[in-house]
């Protein structure tokens, strides 16, 4: 018998306001045929003035509670995948915690910035496979409208704000890529490249900064990892492109998810699009497009599904889930 870390629900918060394309234009050079030719971002959501990240986690956890039938009290960890939590300390997810009305588990932050959800899900699984935790909830936020330079073009035009959630629970299997739940999970990450994306402020440098990033190196990376990273989580499970169902992929940029899913060899048709809607979220992007592939009717259970992510560090990962 082996323990296996199961999904039992998802849900997602996307804040009121959406921002189409065509409003860069009245305060940036821009235009809208730029936007959604280079990025395939047609718009984005940004959260309201005093909206918070644990408060759009909250929203987001409430509705994979309500997916999965479960209470708060029901859950015995959180793990949140953000780099704009609300304060330095304490972690966003403790505020989650008290946001849920949860007094019983333990809660943190993963940080790994764009590829933060699969480092919390990785997290997690091991939590579960350990024996330390049962019922896992694990959520990506951001507000990057918050460490956006809005004079920068080739910066500002790509982010957008939301939440995703994903309550992983733990269940048996018997040790075959047949199983359901989280089949292998690949990690990566190094520090050489940090440069290149990153945030030019800080507690320890007293700013909090804006996002700054050498676009195309990223793209380069991106190309080349990506494709790596799902490849080496599918293999060590014995599995490749052709058995997957749906890539779901971080989402950054259109022409990155497609080069991605061309050099696993899987079509467009198998691959879970929500750029176009909801901008690059960061942390929150998988988790967004899990719950709406789910909503979509796309993910369905049974079905094998492949996440992959790369932002700043670079950190790069891929978790493979038997849905
Ligand atoms: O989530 C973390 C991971 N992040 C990513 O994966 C993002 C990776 N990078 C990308 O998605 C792309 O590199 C971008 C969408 C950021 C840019 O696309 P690109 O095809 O690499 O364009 P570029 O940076 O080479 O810029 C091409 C031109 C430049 O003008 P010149 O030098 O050719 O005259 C830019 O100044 O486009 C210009 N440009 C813009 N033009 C209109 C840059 N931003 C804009 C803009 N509107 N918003």
């Amino acid at each position: 018998m082996t323990v296996r870390a199961v999904v039992r629900g998802v849900g997602h918060y996307l804040p009121e306001r959406v921002v189409p394309n065509a409003e860069f234009e009245s305060f940036v050079d821009t235009t809208d045929e730029w936007i959604r030719t280079r990025s395939g971002i047609e718009r984005r959501h940004f959260a309201a003035e005093g909206e918070t990240t644990s408060q759009m986690a909250c929203k987001a956890a409430e509705a994979a509670l309500a997916q999965a039938g479960l209470t708060a009290g029901e859950i015995d960890a959180v793990i949140v995948a953000t780099s704009t939590a609300d304060l330095t300390f304490p972690s966003a997810a403790t505020m989650v915690q008290d946001g849920l009305g949860m007094t019983a588990g333990f809660a943190f932050d993963v940080q790994a910035v764009c590829a933060g959800f699969v480092y919390a899900l990785a997290n997690a699984n091991a939590l579960i496979v350990a024996g330390q935790a049962n019922r896992v909830l694990v959520i990506g936020a951001e507000t990057f409208s918050r460490i956006m330079d809005w004079s920068d073009r080739a910066t500002c035009v790509l982010f957008g704000d939301g939440a995703g959630a994903l309550i992983l629970e733990a269940g048996t299997g018997t040790g075959e890529a047949s199983d359901r739940g989280v089949l292998s999970t690949d990690l990566n990450s190094d520090g050489r490249f940090r440069d290149i994306l990153y945030v030019d402020g800080g507690v320890s440098t007293q700013s909090t900064g804006h996002l700054r990033m050498e676009g195309k190196e990223v793209f380069r990376h991106a190309v080349e990892k990506l494709a790596a990273t799902a490849h080496a989580a599918l293999g060590k499970v014995g599995l490749t492109g052709a058995d997957v169902d749906w890539i779901v992929p971080h989402q950054a940029n259109l022409r990155i998810i497609k080069a991605t899913a061309q050099k696993m060899g899987v079509p467009m048709e198998r691959v879970v699009v929500t750029v176009q809607d909801h901008g690059n979220t960061s942390a929150a992007s998988i988790p967004l497009a899990l719950s709406t592939g789910v909503a979509r009717g796309q993910i369905t259970p049974g079905q094998l599904i492949v996440t992959e992510a790369i932002g700043g560090g670079l950190a790069w990962g891929s978790v493979v889930i038997r849905w």
